[in-house]
């Protein structure tokens, strides 16, 4: 099995989506289980929804719903899909429009604004909550665009069967290949939910044995992208494939900044608050299978770089510290608004 990365060199935007590197996190792995991560920052605008909105994209243009230098694109989004949308549709020729909860951190509606995005800022929780009456983020972005259709185009993530294809087009066969076929158990975040039923669908497709973890945030949760489904309702796209999840781990904010932090410490990378939550629950069911032989493969859906201020805030790094760990971080990718 290959335990070096493959970085893939291509300036253009478009072909830099996908084909993240996997590498092995050695000082996590144990006599019996190997962990994986599979580093998501590597797509061009830094994050694992680069692959979802490239496919809503793609989709929309194949049925002739996007004009050029005429539609504009409307997502309600927590940040990730936001960047995402936004850098892939400028590059493309469309406008985009984010409507997003104002707890989302700074960096991250910086990013946005750079890229080009009009934000429209509601008072939800940090992540788009769905179910009824609840979402004003997504209400706000129904009400900007129904009465628009010939101008205004919303992907909807949380329905968009695209978001699902993205992840069981290139990311699942992406780690079959990566780990030869030997990967036994996959870990996720989940916001939508495409990450894990595209992801998943391809690998028990491959091997029927292959589990899949899913991992959701504890209630009032700081982990951008990803979802308490109490507080939630799992999404329309979630819930069509849900069958595919086989064990559920809720993380705390307290065990995915220290996980966070403990990355930076042990493996001189510089990760996402979710990655921490993600490594936590592989580390909770190594501990539980200590004599069972695995490879298990985790999604890392960003990097630090956007928490700056989210880690100063919570007394995670200091800013000198988080200065010397993002300098000394090894696997950055560069990013295509830097
Ligand atoms: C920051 C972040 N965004 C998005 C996701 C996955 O989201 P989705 O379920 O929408 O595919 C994750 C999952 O780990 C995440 O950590």
């Amino acid at each position: 099995m290959s335990t070096s990365a493959v970085f893939p060199s291509s300036n253009n935007i478009i072909e830099r989506i996908g084909n993240t590197p996997l590498i092995e996190l050695k000082s996590f792995s144990t006599p019996k289980t190997r962990i994986f991560a599979k580093l998501e920052w590597h797509n061009p605008f830094g994050s694992v929804k680069d692959r979802a909105a490239f496919w809503m994209i793609k989709n929309a243009e194949r049925q002739n719903i996007l004009k050029k230098d005429k539609s504009i694109i409307i997502e309600p989004t927590s940040g990730n899909t936001g960047i995402a949308l936004t850098g892939i549709a400028s590059h493309l020729g469309y406008k985009v429009e984010i409507v997003i909860p104002e707890k989302v951190s700074k960096e991250t509606k910086d990013i946005l604004r750079k890229l080009g995005a009009t934000l429209h800022e509601t008072s939800d929780d940090l992540c788009p909550r769905v179910g009824a009456g609840t979402d004003q983020s997504i209400a706000l972005a129904y009400a900007i665009s129904k009465p628009r259709p010939e101008i205004y185009y919303m992907p909807n993530q949380y329905e968009n069967d695209a978001n699902y294809y993205a992840h069981y087009e290139s990311t699942g066969p992406e780690i079959w290949k990566q780990t030869e076929g030997k990967v036994t158990h996959f870990f996720t975040g989940c916001g939508t939910g495409g990450t894990i039923t595209g992801t998943g669908k391809f690998l028990k497709e491959k091997n029927n044995e292959v589990k899949v973890v899913a991992i959701q945030a504890q209630k009032n949760h700081l982990l951008q992208g990803l979802r308490n489904f109490e507080e939630s309702a799992k999404p329309e796209l979630f819930l069509r494939r849900e069958d595919v999840v086989d064990e559920w781990y809720t993380a705390t904010n307290e065990k995915s900044f220290g996980m966070a932090k403990e990355i930076a410490l042990k493996e001189h990378i510089l990760v996402g608050p979710s990655s921490g939550s993600v490594l936590a629950s592989m580390m909770d069911l190594a501990e539980k299978n200590p004599d069972q032989e695995n490879v298990f493969v985790g999604i890392f859906a960003d990097d630090g770089r956007k928490f700056k201020s989210l880690y100063k805030e919570q007394g995670i790094f200091t800013e000198d510290e988080f200065d010397k760990y993002l300098k000394n971080s090894k696997f950055m990718s560069q990013l295509a608004y830097n």
